[in-house]
């Protein structure tokens, strides 16, 4: 049985004060929520402070970036080992934004998501088509490439750890949303994927969640779809009470 995770990506939002009252409000009106897992991905500044917010409740931390080095001569950036100090759990790997602005390949998603592992953070690689693969009718090419090369060497144990957010580029931030329908048959076709790599069990353990311009309206749809195990909210995360709604969704 998998676990439904709902996810905000905050991107590049929030101070720490900012960060700090919406997570205030967040921890007091979900604290009975048990039947999902809430994860929330702040900015690198607000991860230390809200992560002291959180401490013993049911909200997880995740960062939206790591470098796959622990340490060094790598000025700007910031390693696994230091988010698993501050109490990250969870990291995002690979998110669209960051393969579009900062050159992120399948090859570096790979890299990130050893480091995340070896650290004892659960990777949540971010894989998708762009508006023109989907016009030239190779959204399952793109998506199995991402897959294959962005989990190239890893063991089957390691693969089951993931979770893999599909968000197709042009359903994020432009309020156009992959059908349930639509986004059903890419996790059925990712477990498939999965399946070949890692085996059968391993394909149906893992969690599979969608992104893209996910709202307290539509979230219940997605959360119907079988193969839909949560999703990853961008904008909707931003203002509490409408992530609070993703949270408790009706079911
Ligand atoms: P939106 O929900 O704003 O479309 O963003 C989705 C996303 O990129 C989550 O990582």
């Amino acid at each position: 049985m998998r676990k439904p995770l709902m996810a905000g990506n905050w991107k590049m939002n929030k101070t720490v004060t900012e960060a700090v009252s919406v997570v205030k409000v967040l921890k007091s009106s979900i604290f009975d929520v048990t039947d999902v897992e809430v994860l929330i991905c702040p900015a690198f500044t607000a991860l230390y402070v809200v992560n002291s917010e959180v401490n013993g409740s049911n909200i997880n931390i995740g960062a939206q970036n790591l470098f796959w080095e622990p340490k060094g001569a790598f000025t700007g950036e910031i390693s696994s080992v230091m988010l698993k100090d501050i109490g990250c759990s969870y990291v995002l790997i690979g998110h669209s934004e960051r393969r579009q602005y900062f050159n992120e390949t399948d090859k570096s998603v790979n890299k990130k998501t050893k480091a995340a592992l070896v650290a004892g953070l659960i990777p949540v690689i971010c894989i998708g088509e762009t508006f023109k693969e989907k016009e030239q009718s190779i959204t399952f090419e793109a998506v199995e490439k991402q897959i294959k090369e962005g989990l190239v060497g890893l063991t089957p144990q390691q693969a089951t750890i993931i979770v893999i957010a599909y968000e197709p580029v042009w359903a994020i931030g432009t309020g156009k949303i992959a059908t349930p329908d639509q986004t059903q048959k890419l996790h059925i076709f990712i477990r498939k994927v999965y399946s070949q790599m890692y085996g059968y069990g391993v394909s149906q353990k893992i969690r599979i969640l969608y992104g893209g311009s996910v709202n307290p309206t539509n979230v219940s749809d997605f959360m119907r779809q079988p193969d839909i195990d949560g999703c990853l909210a961008g904008g909707a995360s931003l203002e509490v009470e409408s992530f609070i709604k993703l949270v408790k969704y009706s079911k």
